[in-house]
């Protein structure tokens, strides 16, 4: 089979892409190891940047976000038993974010895959790209015992930080950046009324805590909690008591508990690879880059990397144009290591970290109390949390 863009991975960064492309008339096919159930199972984050949204609604795949997403103007953060709102909305000169589920968002992208009638291949067992370096790249894959063999003009590594992409750089060619963090994130999902119509970040001398939600039916939170816990380790009961701990006494009071329908503990990592191209191969989304979820920034980096790859497959295919594809990796990387700051400076503040002493909680005090003393600093973390232009 012959395509012009050849995807590896069926997550959001690999399906958005493939939907932009279709609407130009570009031709791809999007190639999964896991089934749709199993894609669609995984719970992620849920805060959009305005520039990711606008995408979603480009790729004609925003209308139930429009319809069922939730519009933020600003999220609190709460430290020392008080709780400090920043008005992302008055910071950011009038932007905000939309709250919706990516796993909401990621089905809404099958869908319109489907409407299309996209090529998007399920259980595509030992994807692997070849001829990366000529002019005429083809990707192989197993569908049972038959093995099929892509030829396409381009191969876009969007299969996540495990994925066989980034693998097929030369070691020699790549350089990896990561910092491992000393905890996890014990997040729980429950059918419940959030506690809050807006995120609260919580910096507690116990350790981190997160209340999001999906909708005002469907509430999620996170706890910072050592790497060593098992989620086996956290009953129901457990994870909200200790969430209740960490959060100031009014909130706590009203907070509503219920059932968790899912729990799970995820480590924390910011981690880039460089470059993010190599030959006809270019990396997106995750294969290249993960932050901590801190600063609900890992889908929305991977929106910079699918705009512009977009459009420089676009000005390609249209124009002749190759300025884009090769200015690519250095682009992509500019903005996504904008992401890695802001992710890390929220992650530093707002985490009690196990071998940190009194210095780096005096240090953290201060960051907050300069932050909401601030209209400068308050419009930093607003211009980041909303989204920097692609
Ligand atoms: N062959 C084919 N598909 C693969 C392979 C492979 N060798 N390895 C991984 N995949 C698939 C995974 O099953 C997954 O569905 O690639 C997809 C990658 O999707 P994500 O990991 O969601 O990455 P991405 O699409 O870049 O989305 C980034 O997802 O992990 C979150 O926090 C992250 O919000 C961010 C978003
Ligand atoms: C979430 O809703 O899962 C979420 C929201 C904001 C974050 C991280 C996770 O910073």
């Amino acid at each position: 089979m012959k395509v012009q863009v050849c995807i590896i991975g069926g997550g959001p960064s690999g399906l958005l892409l493939s939907q932009l492309l279709h609407l130009k008339g570009i031709d791809t096919i999007v190639l999964e190891k896991h089934s749709r159930e199993h894609v669609l199972a995984r719970i992620r984050a849920g805060v959009l940047e305005h520039g990711f949204a606008a995408l979603m609604r480009e790729a004609r795949c925003g209308e139930r976000m429009d319809r069922e997403g939730e519009i933020h103007e600003g999220f609190f953060i709460a430290h020392d038993g008080v709780m400090d709102r920043v008005d992302l909305h008055k910071h950011s000169g009038g932007s905000s974010v939309v709250v919706y589920g990516q796993t909401e968002l990621t089905r809404d992208l099958y869908e319109a895959r489907d409407r299309m009638d996209g090529k998007v291949v399920h259980d595509a067992a030992d994807v692997t790209p070849h001829d990366l370096k000529s002019d005429a790249p083809y990707v192989t894959y197993r569908d049972g015992d038959r093995i099929v063999r892509v030829d396409c003009d381009f191969v876009i590594g969007a299969d996540g930080f495990h994925g066989v992409s980034r693998k097929s750089i030369p070691k020699e060619i790549l350089r990896e950046h990561e910092r491992v963090y000393p905890f996890g994130w014990l997040g729980v999902l429950s059918r419940t009324k959030p506690v809050s119509p807006e995120l609260i970040y919580s910096r507690h001398e116990r350790g981190f805590a997160l209340c999001s939600l999906r909708s005002q039916v469907l509430s999620r939170y996170y706890i910072q909690v050592p790497l060593t816990d098992k989620v086996e380790d956290w009953s129901d009961e457990a994870f909200w008591d200790e969430l209740k701990r960490r959060l100031p006494a009014d909130v706590a009071a009203s907070l509503i508990t219920g059932p968790s329908i899912e729990k799970s503990i995820a480590p924390l990592r910011s981690f880039v690879a460089e470059p993010m191209r190599y030959g006809r191969l270019f990396l997106a989304g995750d294969a290249a880059h993960i932050v901590p979820p801190t600063g609900a920034r890992g889908l929305n980096s991977a929106a910079s990397d699918i705009y512009y790859l977009y459009h420089a497959m676009v000005d390609h295919y249209e124009k002749g144009d190759d300025a884009g594809l090769d200015d690519y990796s250095r682009k992509a990387l500019a903005r996504v290591w904008k992401a890695q700051r802001f992710s890390w400076w929220m992650t530093t503040m707002l985490h009690r970290f196990p071998d940190s002493g009194s210095y780096e909680a005096k240090l953290q005090e201060t960051e907050l109390e300069y932050l909401f003393s601030s209209e400068k600093a308050l419009g930093s973390l607003a211009e980041n949390y909303v989204g920097l232009p692609f």
